[in-house]
């Protein structure tokens, strides 16, 4: 009965030019191993679940790419959403859609673009948790101790009672402003949400109902699920469907949320400066994917096409990165402004 959801529907601007409104980030192979980070991803729910109870939600103007990347999906196993509206519409139409063959569904869901290191500890990270789903009805997400005062987190204050691993939730906070993070940090008494759920159908349900009661209308009376005629019905259904986070909408409200405390080597790859972090770096600290010379230079990521030579000469700490003709080259300490830039560039054409 496990089912593993992948959410590959955004657009991750802060890792423009790479990641594009027409190539997100999941859909590229950000670490130059030959694996895009959605295939990855898929690879990784090899000892959960078999092939055909993986679900992939995304936009309809990724379905090529999608296909392309997962030739082994049948075309029930994508979901396409005619509109963008966050997570929270997005997990509610697979979950809806995976319990209404199979009510005693127990369900994984992830997001498309993580870093996970550490795979096997991963595993049995989502095995410890799925035991739990099975027989109770909350809403579990693996838990990762921060680092850093990141504002662009959710935040888990957790209870050392909890069933075994499992630990039950005091709060969750959705993206505090920074002093909060910082206070949260100190505190020593919190973990990231890494974005990673597992519940079971009817739970999820429950949590729809109680807390985005229209949600919860809108996909529990939904009878188009697998019918040649869902398309078209979720053409008019998505537009209407609130524009809410499932972090905002339920994991912040429900009082049933539990945390596993998972220690995995994750990385949301959220950034250029992350990406730089958990690459492999040369003797002069530089992380290079394409065919470059560099001169007197240290501590760069340079990112190019591999058909172009780039000679770099007396650089530091910068970004340099080139994807379908936009060229970005900025310092490493000013990223959090390529998200800017995504504006800029759209005016410009
Ligand atoms: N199908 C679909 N449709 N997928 C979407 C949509 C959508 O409308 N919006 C976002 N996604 C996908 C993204 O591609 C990503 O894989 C995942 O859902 C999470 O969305 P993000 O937009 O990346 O969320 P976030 O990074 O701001 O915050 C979430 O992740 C953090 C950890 O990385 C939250 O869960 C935070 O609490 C968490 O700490
Ligand atoms: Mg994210």
């Amino acid at each position: 009965h496990t089912y593993v959801v992948i959410m590959a529907g955004g657009v991750g601007t802060r890792f423009w030019p790479f990641s594009r409104q027409t190539y997100p980030k999941q859909f590229h192979d950000v670490l130059g191993i030959g694996r895009t980070m959605l295939q990855m991803t898929f690879d990784r729910m090899r000892e959960i679940c078999p092939p055909e109870n993986v679900y992939i939600v995304t936009s309809q103007e990724y379905y090529q790419l999608t296909k392309e990347q997962l030739p082994m999906l049948s075309d029930h196993q994508i979901l396409l959403e005619p509109a963008r509206r966050n997570t929270a519409p997005c997990i509610a139409y697979a979950s809806y859609k995976i319990a209404a063959r199979d009510p005693e569904a127990n369900i994984v869901v992830t997001p498309a673009d993580h870093l996970i290191l550490k795979e096997q500890e991963f595993t049995n990270r989502l095995k410890v948790a799925l035991t739990e789903t099975e027989r109770n009805d909350i809403l579990v997400t693996l838990g990762i101790t921060p680092t850093r005062p990141d504002t662009g987190y959710g935040y888990i204050q957790f209870n050392g009672v909890g069933i075994g691993e499992v630990k039950k939730v005091k709060e969750f906070r959705e993206k505090p402003h920074l002093e909060l993070a910082q206070a949260f940090l100190e505190s020593g008494d919190y973990v990231w949400n890494a974005g990673i759920f597992v519940w079971n159908a009817r739970a999820i349900r429950q949590a729809f109902e109680a807390h985005l009661p229209a949600l919860h209308d809108a996909f529990g009376e939904f009878d188009q699920f697998y019918s040649d005629a869902e398309a078209g019905a979720l053409l008019d259904l998505y537009p209407l469907c609130e524009n809410i986070s499932i972090d905002n909408g339920i994991m912040e409200k429900a009082p049933n949320v539990h945390v596993v405390l998972s220690d995995i080597g994750w990385s949301d790859l959220g950034t250029w400066k992350s990406l730089y972090e958990v690459s492999e770096q040369d003797a002069d600290g530089n992380v290079v994917d394409g065919h470059i010379v560099t001169q007197d230079t240290t501590g760069c990521i340079i990112k190019t096409p591999k058909e172009r030579l780039v000679v770099v000469e007396g650089l530091h700490d910068f970004i340099v990165a080139e994807f379908d003709n936009v060229l970005l080259v900025c310092p490493k300490d000013k990223e959090q402004k390529v998200k800017n830039y995504v504006a800029l560039a759209a005016q410009r054409g």
